[in-house]
């Protein structure tokens, strides 16, 4: 379900239930910097859930042996289902974090930011049983093509490019048309800030000019040149 700006006083436009082994991983990020401040400011609410807290085993074990053999443990669908279920009723995205996910991309983040609520559930061990994905209509995401040792620092990567996107939290809404992955599907321009020369490399003189057109321009072609250097993928 999606929320318009200010359609509903007092509430945050985006509430993140995260569900994990390890809830202390969360505790520095979520208060530090952009999600610190999103957070205090009420426009962002996030709640970390201990996965051991459903575990009906007498010492909150969470995985077990993988039917078919094979190395590593597989986390058991009984807890994180419970967790997930503990959380109630009512529409939401829930994102399964998974190396063997659609990789993330930004319009995947746009889709998340305007979905209301999220539920962000992390994996361990080799993997998740199959059956949570299906029981709780999660999709699986992946940040990129490498593989962590689990999907808390994934978690907190979507958590924080969902976040920018809510209104309210960047401040500066303009900035965002501009970035790489939005607007042209170019990576962004280069920025310069003073001083003007530093370790003898000068700041582009069109930069100084007060020449808005000209500038415009040159930061078009500077942006495709940094993209066929580093991500020739986007333009082919
Ligand atoms: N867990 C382990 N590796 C991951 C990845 N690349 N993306 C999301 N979750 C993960």
């Amino acid at each position: 379900m999606s929320k318009a700006a200010g359609a509903d006083p007092g509430r945050p436009f985006l509430r993140v239930d995260v569900l994990t082994i390890f809830p202390g991983i969360f505790e520095s990020p979520l208060r530090e910097s952009l999600l610190g401040k999103a957070i205090a400011a009420g426009v962002l609410e996030v709640a970390v859930h201990d996965i051991r807290e459903h575990s009906d085993d007498p010492h909150r074990k969470v995985d077990d042996y993988a039917f078919g053999g094979g190395p590593g443990m597989v986390m058991a669908p009984g807890p994180i289902v419970a967790a997930a279920e503990a959380l109630g009723e009512g529409p939401r995205r829930v994102v399964l974090l998974s190396p063997a996910g659609r990789r993330l991309d930004q319009p995947m983040v746009r889709g998340l930011a305007v979905a209301g609520r999220l539920v962000l559930i992390c994996g361990r061990y080799e993997g998740v049983d199959e059956r949570v994905a299906e029981v709780l209509g999660a999709e699986e995401v992946s940040i990129g093509d490498y593989v962590l040792a689990g999907g808390e620092l994934a978690a907190l990567v979507v958590l924080e490019a969902v976040s920018r996107l809510v209104p309210g939290v960047l401040g500066n809404e303009a900035s965002l048309a501009a970035e790489s992955f939005e607007g042209e599907g170019l990576l962004d321009h280069p920025h310069y800030t003073r001083p003007r020369e530093f370790r003898g490399l000068a700041v582009p003189d069109v930069l100084l000019s007060g020449n808005h057109a000209a500038i415009a321009e040159w930061r078009r072609r500077a942006a495709m040149e940094k993209t066929r250097r580093n991500r020739p993928d986007l333009l082919a």
